[in-house]
């Protein structure tokens, strides 16, 4: 059992490597998800025509790509990611958007502002300093600028039998942790508010949506867990040699679900939006 915990450093380069080889499919096997949860986001920080927006953590561009839309060509969008292949997609979607600049960078960095937004789409609860970015946020932002971004609250109860049955095939101290940022301020939207306000943040609100993602059989499912954050679990097991075991336990739980009601997984996203 490894005794050293890896380094902050160590665990940004190991989420931005798992993105950087989820981004040729990340958002693209025909699964509804990031898309309306970057719209969601967007609808909460609103920009206007000639404002300028910091998204980050970026991926494909599921909030940055509408944000650019909103401001027009009067305004910015800067879109940081720190997943090369990342950056490069949203480059090439963003042809006929000039005023959106894709770039690698750390979330937890952001470039030096003014903006008026700062907004950052299922990305904070994946950095190990969430709130010293909180800070930097601020700095970078206009007196009054909006931060929104958003994070999962908990579970759907009826897939647990299935993330725990793939995570089995791995000796528990391999295991990635079923979920990012599950504690501190992402507990509940009352941490969230109180860490909020602990660094100043105004007017803080969270929302939640639930969206309701759903795949067709194994194979779908399958092909949708390699294209997002779930890749993280599905390396290690591959890495284990025992991607086969996994399929063979998961399959009939997939099969009892799709008789149960079908194979919907019930994502409830918060969105918070604060004020500087
Ligand atoms: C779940 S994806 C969300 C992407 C996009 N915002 C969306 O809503 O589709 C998380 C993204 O955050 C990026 N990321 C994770 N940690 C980061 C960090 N410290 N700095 C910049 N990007 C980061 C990953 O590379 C990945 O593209």
């Amino acid at each position: 059992m490894s005794t050293t915990e890896p380094s902050p450093e160590q665990r940004k380069a190991a989420v931005a490597g798992v993105f950087d080889r989820a981004a040729a499919t990340y958002d693209q096997v025909r699964v509804e998800f990031f898309g309306p949860a970057g719209e969601l986001l967007v609808r909460r920080t609103a920009p206007t025509p000639g404002e300028r927006v910091l998204d980050v953590g970026c991926g494909r561009g599921a909030s940055a790509l509408p944000a650019a839309r909103l401001v027009g060509p009067a305004g910015a969008v800067t879109a940081t990611d720190l997943a090369p292949a990342m950056v490069e997609a949203v480059r090439r979607q963003a042809a006929d958007l000039p005023w959106l600049t894709a770039e690698l960078g750390d979330a937890e960095q952001p470039p030096p502002g003014p903006f008026d937004v700062v907004q950052g789409g299922l990305v904070m609860f994946f950095l190990p300093d969430f709130a010293g970015a909180l800070d930097r946020y601020r700095a970078v932002l206009v007196p009054g600028g909006r931060l929104g971004f958003t994070w999962f609250g908990p579970p759907d109860p009826r897939w647990e039998p299935v993330f725990e049955a793939l995570g089995s095939v791995l000796p528990a101290d391999q295991r990635p942790p079923r979920r990012p940022g599950t504690d501190g301020a992402f507990a509940s939207p009352q941490s969230m508010a109180d860490v909020l306000g602990e660094r100043g943040w105004h007017d803080v609100d969270t929302s939640d949506t639930e969206i309701v993602v759903r795949v067709r059989d194994a194979d779908h499912w399958f092909a949708w867990s390699w294209s997002q954050g779930y890749r993280t679990m599905l390396e290690r097991i591959e890495a284990h040699g025992a991607l086969e075991e996994a399929r063979a336990r998961v399959e009939p739980l997939l099969e009892r679900l799709a008789d149960d009601g079908g194979l919907e997984w019930r994502a409830l996203i918060r969105c918070t939006l604060a004020r500087s």
